[in-house]
């Protein structure tokens, strides 16, 4: 579709305002750029109220004392794996932590106290320790976005990736969405360039696929399971063969790890069923009574919340990979130009963000195991500058299991 048509299809005549002020390589640009971005999440403005919240009933976890009386042989079947480069892990870090507030990608915060201790640092120190038990490097994706790309590749090369081996590490982009005002109008970051932002993290698996060397790293490998996790967790165990026996075991098409709510009404995602598929439901739409619901044994049933640390079936995301994930809106501050040319810096949230999320993969999948790991050994987000899930809680919970900082 040509640029006007497309501009006139979605009602945008806004983005070409600045068009007679702009030099000839500037206008190509901003044509690029409308060319490029996909205007269909404008849709979702009239679409979005009919995500399905289906019926939602228990699913069972695999509980710690579960685990314990089978540790050794998941643990046996989970190394065998990772030594035969079966599992590949997969890093979402295309976010833009705006509730931290800092500039750089949230992986290059320093949550050291008498020493540098980068995020980023603390996950491949991690993912170290699993290479040291097996006596492999594992493949490790690293999903980054537009905004963060360089900056962050910066960073890990100049870091010799922690002693990571760099062969085994492959970045891939993201996609981006455009930013719209309350209205539905698409905002300009500048007079030649749209405002846009990362697409949410559940694009990850096409993203990875549209990037050469990261698709050559999968089945070079012939990577059967990927361990996705989140960027802000500074204790989690990521490619735990403890975890990826349990699944390879069971013949889960995914797995995810869960912890117990500290409370019932806990704003945490729980895992469950929706209509008969593995699924999870958010905080916001369990009710009081299925929060307080106890099976026969007295133990809630909505009780086990996801950490973003999942283990996916390869073979099932290439099932999966075309199901179209619904869209999430939110309401955030974005910068953008006025009608005068004149850049804005709001106060308040002036703008939706478009959004499809990794949870959402989940219900594509036939089966599901929900995993529980230890809350105070596992959990330690960095969400917040203070507060609830702040650098202050991760810093005293990474203290807690004896870490210098
Ligand atoms: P969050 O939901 O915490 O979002 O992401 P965020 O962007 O990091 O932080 P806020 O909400 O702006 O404060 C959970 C994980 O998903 C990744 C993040 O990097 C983090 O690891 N993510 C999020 C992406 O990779 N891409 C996205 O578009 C969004």
């Amino acid at each position: 579709m040509k640029v006007k048509e497309k501009i006139k299809k979605y009602s945008q005549e806004q983005l070409l305002k600045f068009e007679d002020e702009l030099k000839k390589e500037q206008k190509e640009k901003l044509y690029n750029q409308i060319n490029e971005l996909d205007f269909s999440y404008l849709d979702e403005l009239k679409n979005n109220q009919t995500i399905d919240k289906g019926k939602i009933t228990p699913i069972k976890a695999m509980t710690i004392n579960e685990i314990e009386k089978n540790k050794s042989k998941y643990e046996e079947i989970g190394i065998k794996a990772l030594q035969n480069y079966e599992v590949g892990t997969l890093l979402l870090a295309g976010g833009m932590g705006t509730r931290l507030g800092s500039d750089n990608p949230k992986g290059m915060y320093n949550i050291g106290k008498t020493k540098d201790v980068f995020i980023f640092q603390r996950l491949f120190e991690n993912l170290l320790d699993v290479v040291k038990k097996c006596g492999k490097y594992i493949p490790f994706f690293i999903m980054t976005s537009e905004k963060n790309h360089k900056v962050t590749t910066e960073f890990l090369e100049g870091k010799n990736y922690f002693g990571y081996d760099k062969n085994f590490v492959k970045f891939f982009v993201q996609e981006m969405a455009p930013c719209v005002d309350l209205k539905g109008k698409i905002l300009l970051e500048s007079k030649d360039r749209i405002a846009t932002s990362p697409n949410g993290n559940g694009g990850w698996f096409n993203s990875l696929l549209n990037n050469i060397e990261a698709k050559e790293m999968l089945e070079k490998y012939n990577i059967k399971w990927l361990n996705v996790f989140s960027v802000d967790n500074v204790l989690q165990k990521i490619a735990d063969p403890i975890f990826v026996g349990a699944t390879i075991n069971g013949n889960f098409e995914v797995s995810s790890k869960v912890i117990r709510k500290v409370d019932p009404f806990e704003k945490v995602g729980v895992m469950c069923n929706k209509n008969g598929k593995p699924s999870i439901v958010e905080y916001i739409d369990l009710t009081n009574e299925m929060a307080v619901e106890t099976d026969e044994n007295g133990e809630r049933v909505y009780n086990f919340g996801v950490v973003l640390n999942y283990l996916f079936n390869v073979d099932t995301l290439y099932k999966i990979k075309d199901n179209k994930l619904p869209v999430h809106i939110v309401t955030k501050k974005v910068e953008y130009i006025n009608d005068d040319g004149v850049l804005v810096k709001p106060s308040e949230p002036n703008a939706h963000k478009f959004e499809m999320l990794c949870v959402d993969m989940i219900e594509y999948c036939n089966s599901c195991l929900p995993f529980e790991v230890e809350r105070k050994k596992e959990f330690a987000p960095v969400k917040n500058k203070t507060g609830v899930d702040s650098v202050e809680s991760a810093q005293n919970l990474l203290e807690e299991n004896g870490y210098k900082l």
